[in-house]
């Protein structure tokens, strides 16, 4: 009779330990402590044992009533605050998270708005290294030792012969040096210079370009730069060709587009000239060709080279450069 006790407390237990929601544990209670249920049977069956076994049958039925109830109450307990506490975690009625995505910073998307049109235009990518030695960031590049020309760029030395490249330049004679004329190169990249100031930043980004072939013209340099002035911009930015100096171009030109802003009548920010300056450009430069071993007689090309954030700073009309090197989301997300 013990025994059978002990069983029907085992049983239970382990119908407890599969009963997976509340539901299945109470049917469990009514199996067992219900009306009709194994406990309270066996409980009513204890009249009928020998005076001496009854104290013993009782007390045995009664914990394993006890037990058995604690068991199933906690269970249900445990049960109905974990769902509860699930729904507090999740509200399915709310709308989801949207993750945001990340996007390319503005400036990246401008250096590639403007290698996209010369890669239409035939151009290929080249790249140089940011480290650069004094000869071909100067030398190659018609920048003697001492040269007055070598003040127009704040350099900053890493040795005596080793700089941060201050323009994209350098990697005309590199490419040269490797490749045989034709070359049609462009040469996006960060270029560094000791300058802070609303419009000048530390490092920056240029897109150099160069083109080499037998027969090219100032014409070529003028048709080129059109295209691509009226494609960044549009068909209506009008440009202007300014003689200015570079050592590594004769004849040299600084290209000014009119003011994107004020069309031309003049405004803060072409300085009421009605035209902004965009890029620098000219023929190469003998020199640079006797450098990297072209024959003069046989080949002549054009270079020409733009600041990046100037081009940006224009597209998205904001006059302070350091906005894009802040890093302020609320800037950058902008774009
Ligand atoms: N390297 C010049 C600078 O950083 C820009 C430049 C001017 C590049 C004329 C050229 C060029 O290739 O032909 O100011």
């Amino acid at each position: 009779m013990e025994k059978n006790i002990e069983q029907i407390q085992e049983q239970a237990l382990k119908e407890l330990e599969v009963a997976a929601d509340v539901e299945s544990i109470k049917d469990l209670s009514i199996l067992y402590l219900g009306r009709k249920g194994k406990v309270t049977q066996f409980l009513r069956s204890i009249a009928d044992l020998p005076p001496e076994q009854k104290p013993e049958a009782g007390k045995k039925a009664n914990e394993t009533k006890r037990l058995l109830d604690a068991k199933f109450k906690k269970a249900i307990k445990q049960l109905e605050t974990a769902s509860s506490e699930s729904e507090g975690c999740i509200d399915v009625s709310l709308p989801g998270r949207v993750v945001r995505q990340g996007s390319l910073h503005p400036i990246t998307q401008i250096a590639q708005q403007i290698c996209d049109i010369f890669i239409k235009l035939g151009f290929d990518i080249a790249e140089g290294p940011e480290v650069e030695t004094d000869y071909y960031n100067f030398e190659a590049l018609n920048i003697p030792k001492n040269h007055p020309a070598r003040d127009m760029q704040d350099t900053f030395y890493v040795s005596k012969n080793i700089v941060l490249r201050t323009h994209t330049s350098p990697t005309q004679p590199r490419i040269m040096e490797q490749q045989k004329p034709p070359v049609r190169i462009i040469a996006p990249g960060k270029v560094y210079r000791c300058d802070s100031d609303l419009t000048h930043t530390p490092m920056f980004h240029q897109v150099e370009g160069l083109l080499v072939d037998k027969g090219i013209s100032f014409g070529d340099l003028k048709g080129v730069l059109t295209t691509f002035v009226h494609q960044m911009f549009d068909t209506e930015t009008n440009l202007r060709f300014r003689p200015s100096y570079f050592p590594f171009t004769e004849p040299s030109a600084e290209v000014d587009i009119r003011c994107v802003i004020c069309r031309g009548a003049g405004c803060r920010v072409c300085s009421h000239t009605g035209w902004l300056e965009v890029l620098g450009s000219g023929m190469v430069h003998p020199a640079v060709f006797e450098n990297v071993g072209y024959d003069t007689t046989r080949y002549s090309g054009f270079a020409f080279g733009m600041g990046v954030e100037r081009i940006a700073m224009l597209k998205y009309r904001i006059d302070d450069i350091r906005k894009y090197f802040e890093n302020d989301l609320r800037f950058l997300r902008q774009f």
